[in-house]
């Protein structure tokens, strides 16, 4: 199913904020801040000549995430990025001056930061990056992962040294319950969703995944005209779009968001105009996109800047990931976990569908870009849905 954005916003610029939190300039600053870490790169464009010719489109491109930060996704840009962002701002109102990242090695500064704990709530990779970004300053996080969190993506936060607390029910228990602890605790809700009066911390998590869009930027040999991007609470893909807009003005692409048809909650905030929760309804494959309630701040972008919305079975988002194992020409395999495959299930879906291809203007001239936004975060459920081994393909796709 696909919808066009039916918001009153549509098409009004961005506000103020999101305007300087999420554009060039600012993406500048987190690369910066990345350029520090021996381990950041940036992660490969990849062209699917194959995919384009048999869609029928110019040119797709995927960005490939699967290896970011060896985090296994993009996600390890933003909650790790807004823990460093968030420690150097305490340790420098507790000494009354600028506290600069390098100063995080000395001693003095690291026996103050130990002292604070960061929480947050997570299906799998927000929490891992927040644990990582935690584990890199030296504070102790607090973790809440809730019933449908795979035991290996629990596995991989708690590696980091985060003390996991597990809620009972979904993502949105999780969000609530971490929200409830860390108030009563004192500890910083490091979340990448956001609510009435709690924004400025999410628009930090979504000010670290913009780095990714200015590398994609640079890459490209052309700018995009359509981007494809996977939803959960909206942030990823009201940072990529944002970022985007910021920095190609009028000459911006189509932006259509993709999510489970069973968790799709933008989609059904764009049919009333406004944010809702939605019923929790069976778990989809795409795990690290079941939310039931868009993240205010994303809605606060999406509804001025999303062309459209539709929603994918789980099946097309599976279907998506054998794809991109398996290419059919000589390039090299990409791993995407489940949810890293969803944007290309969505362009596929889309180009079967001759109303929805006219309806964006899809044709012969469209230049895709894509995100592969998680490798095998959860190598077990990888290999059961692909009957591949991911870690025998890391060797053989190109290093990064
Ligand atoms: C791999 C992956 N893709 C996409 C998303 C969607 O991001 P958001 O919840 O900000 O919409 C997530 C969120 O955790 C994710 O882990």
């Amino acid at each position: 199913m696909i919808e066009a954005n039916r918001h009153a916003d549509y098409g009004k610029a961005l506000r103020a904020i999101d305007r300087e939190m999420l554009g060039p300039e600012a993406a500048a600053r987190v690369t910066q801040m990345l350029e520090l870490l021996p381990i950041h790169r940036a992660t490969p464009l990849r062209a699917l000549a194959d995919v384009a010719k048999t869609l029928g489109v110019q040119s797709v491109y995927i960005k490939d995430e699967s290896h970011r930060l060896g985090l296994g996704s993009f996600k390890a840009l933003g909650g790790a990025y807004a823990v460093v962002c968030l420690v150097l701002e305490e340790v420098g109102r507790l000494l009354k001056r600028n506290v600069a990242p390098s100063e995080l090695l000395d001693p003095e500064i690291r026996s103050l930061v130990a002292q604070m704990t960061v929480g947050c709530a997570t299906d799998g990779n927000h929490g891992r990056s927040v644990a990582a970004g935690a584990n890199l300053v030296g504070c102790k996080a607090s973790i809440f992962v809730h019933d449908n969190v795979n035991r290996e993506r629990v596995d991989a936060i708690a590696r980091f040294g985060a003390k996991l607390i597990h809620v009972p029910g979904n993502y949105d228990d999780a969000v609530a319950e971490a929200e409830r602890v860390c108030r009563l605790e004192g500890w910083t809700i490091v979340s990448d969703t956001s609510w009435p009066g709690y924004e400025r911390i999410p628009r930090l998590v979504m000010q670290g995944y913009t780095a990714m869009v200015t590398e994609a930027l640079t890459q490209l040999p052309k700018p995009p005209t359509h981007v494809f991007l996977q939803a959960g609470v909206g942030g990823f893909a009201a940072s990529v779009a944002a970022n985007i807009c910021l920095t190609l003005g009028t000459a911006r692409p189509k932006f259509i968001i993709v999510e489970p048809d069973r968790a799709a909650c933008l989609f059904e905030s764009n049919r009333v105009g406004k944010p809702i929760k939605i019923e929790a309804s069976e778990p989809t494959v795409m795990a690290m996109l079941e939310c039931y309630e868009p993240s205010l701040l994303a809605w606060g972008v999406l509804s001025r800047v999303a062309d459209a919305y539709m929603t994918l079975r789980d099946e097309d988002a599976i279907a998506a990931m054998n794809q991109l194992a398996r290419p059919r020409d000589s390039s090299a395999a990409i791993i995407a976990g489940e949810s890293g495959g969803a944007g290309l299930a969505g362009l596929i879906a889309v180009m079967r569908d001759a109303n929805a291809r006219t309806m964006l203007d899809l044709n012969a001239t469209s230049r895709v870009l894509l995100f592969n936004t998680e490798g095998a975060t959860a190598p077990e459920v990888y290999r059961k849905l692909t009957n591949l081994d991911p870690a025998e393909m890391t060797s053989m796709a190109d290093p990064i």
